[in-house]
Parts: structure tokens; C-alpha cells; sequence
């Protein structure tokens, strides 16, 4: 397996921020200079994370039992089926990323889970048929049951010569009624232009480039879903826990989870 430890990789970034370990000098290196114009990214991408957990115990608390996590990210606190499996046992979960690095950890990251219940698959997420069709989502993931898709501060590495949108479609098309896509996507929408222009420089000479979209476009992505309670609103903010205080972090990510209306009988 190749990593170019050489070029900062978003997987490894990411994991910088969180206060894990598996990073290399560019990847610090890369951090650090997002740092001198944005000091709170390690809050903010806590605050993300936390978003990821709250959601998917909303998910589960609702009876969803299949989730299929793309952009899955390095081991870390909390993982999916770490919270889903502690309200049912048998929900089974696919994790799905590109980065080599998240590859050679998928061993650790599974090792909590119990066995034929959770998988890892190295897929690219502008491939969703190949996702779909993967053996290991058909052999984990029922298709005609609901699915709690998780997109969590992956979008914003797709272009939008890509299409997000037109590439959401694509995943809703083959999601059953009464599934749940819980997202979160960085936006640019009433941050300092510098901060935003130095996250996107430095994400420049990344593995990925780094998209910051505006709310609306952001609201979009949920097209031929019902946004559930609270709607799209700032990672912090989506159903933050009694008594937990507000995030000096908001502003940077809007999330939100949306529901297929379930086919009238
Ligand atoms: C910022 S991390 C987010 C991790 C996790 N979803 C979370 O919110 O805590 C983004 C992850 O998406 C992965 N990623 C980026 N582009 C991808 C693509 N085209 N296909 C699959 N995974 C991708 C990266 O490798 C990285 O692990």
C-alpha cells in the first residue's frame, strides 16, 4: 500500500486536529499553518465529531439498524458502531474511505466490533454504485430496510465540478424508504474571507481540496428529504446536550440529518 507521507492527507489532518497520532510532519505542518487564521479548528472539528455521535443516537434511538459511513476518518472516540451497537447489538455497520492510512488502521478500528457486523471497504465516495454493490455492504446492508447514511465533513472535499448534489441523488435512488442522511459540511457563509482563502490554499497542496459551500447550497444536498428537528443549523447546535455550553467553534460546519418520506401505502 502506498502513503505519500510526503503530501498532508485530509484523513491524517483531520486526525491532527482531534489530538490523535497518526500524522506525519506534512500533515502538522499543514495544520499548523491553518492555525495562524483559524486557532479553534481542533474545537471545531471536536464539535464535528460530536455532531457525528449525537446523530447517529438519534439514528439508533429511531430504530435505525444499517449505517453505512462514508468519509469514515482514523480510529477515534465514538466510533459509529461503537454508539449503535451499544443500543442494539446486532446494527451492523460498512465504513467506507479512500485514504490509504484509514486502510491500514481499519484492522484497529474494528477490533471492538463484534465479528459479521462491521465492515470496512476502501471505495471512493464519487463511486456510489461501486459502494452499493460492493460484496460486503450486500452481504451486511438490506437495501430494502432503512439506512442511516452518514456524510459527515466529507462533502467539502468534492468539487463542484463533481456535483455533490447530483452525486447525493445518486445515493438517495437506492436508499429505502425511511432512511436518514446526516451531514455536515463546512460553509464559508460569515467566516473571515482570510481564514477561509488560507484553508483553502494549504487544502490545495493536499490529497484533496478543501470546498467551502454557502448554507444554501449546503440546504441543497438534503433535496428529497424532510430535515428532522432542528432543520440545518451549526454543528454545536444540532441537538446540543442539556448543559453543555455553546461552541466558540460555530460558524465553521452546518449539519443536519434528513429523512426519505417513507412511500405512502
Ligand atoms: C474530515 S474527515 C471526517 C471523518 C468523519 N466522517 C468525521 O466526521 O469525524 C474526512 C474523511 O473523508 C475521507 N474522504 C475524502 N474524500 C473521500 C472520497 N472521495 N471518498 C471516500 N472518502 C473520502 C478522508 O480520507 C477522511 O478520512
Amino acid at each position: 500500500m502506498d502513503i505519500d507521507t510526503s503530501v498532508p492527507s485530509p484523513a491524517r489532518m483531520y486526525d491532527y486536529y482531534l489530538g490523535g497520532k497518526d500524522h506525519f510532519a506534512s500533515d502538522r505542518r499543514a495544520a499548523e499553518e491553518i492555525y495562524t487564521q483559524i486557532p479553534d479548528l481542533p474545537e471545531v472539528a471536536r464539535d464535528n465529531r460530536a455532531f457525528l455521535r449525537r446523530a447517529v443516537r438519534a439514528l439508533a434511538d429511531a430504530g435505525i439498524r444499517q449505517f453505512i459511513d462514508v468519509g469514515t476518518g482514523l480510529p477515534t472516540q465514538g466510533s459509529v458502531h461503537e454508539i449503535a451497537q451499544a443500543i442494539d447489538p446486532a446494527s451492523r455497520i460498512v465504513y467506507v474511505d479512500n485514504d490509504p492510512i484509514v486502510l491500514a488502521h481499519a484492522r484497529a478500528l474494528l477490533t471492538s466490533a463484534p465479528e459479521g457486523a462491521t465492515a470496512y471497504i476502501d471505495a471512493d465516495l464519487r463511486k456510489p454504485e461501486e459502494i452499493f454493490d460492493h460484496p460486503d455492504v450486500r452481504a451486511l446492508i438490506d437495501l430494502d430496510q432503512p439506512v442511516g447514511l452518514l456524510m459527515v465533513a466529507v462533502l467539502h472535499f468534492i468539487t463542484d465540478e463533481e456535483d455533490p448534489r447530483r452525486l447525493l441523488s445518486r445515493y438517495r435512488s437506492r436508499l429505502a424508504p425511511g432512511s436518514h442522511i446526516a451531514l455536515a459540511h463546512a460553509t464559508k457563509e460569515d467566516r473571515p474571507p482570510e481564514a477561509v482563502q488560507k484553508m483553502t490554499d494549504v487544502y490545495r497542496r493536499a490529497s484533496a481540496p478543501f470546498n467551502f459551500r454557502t448554507r444554501e447550497q449546503i440546504l441543497s444536498f438534503f433535496d428529497g428529504t424532510d430535515l428532522v428537528e432542528p432543520g440545518l443549523v451549526h454543528c454545536p447546535d444540532w441537538r446540543r446536550e442539556p448543559g453543555t455550553r455553546p461552541s466558540r467553534s460555530a460558524g465553521w460546519n452546518f449539519a443536519g440529518v434528513g429523512a426519505l418520506p417513507a412511500t405512502a401505502l
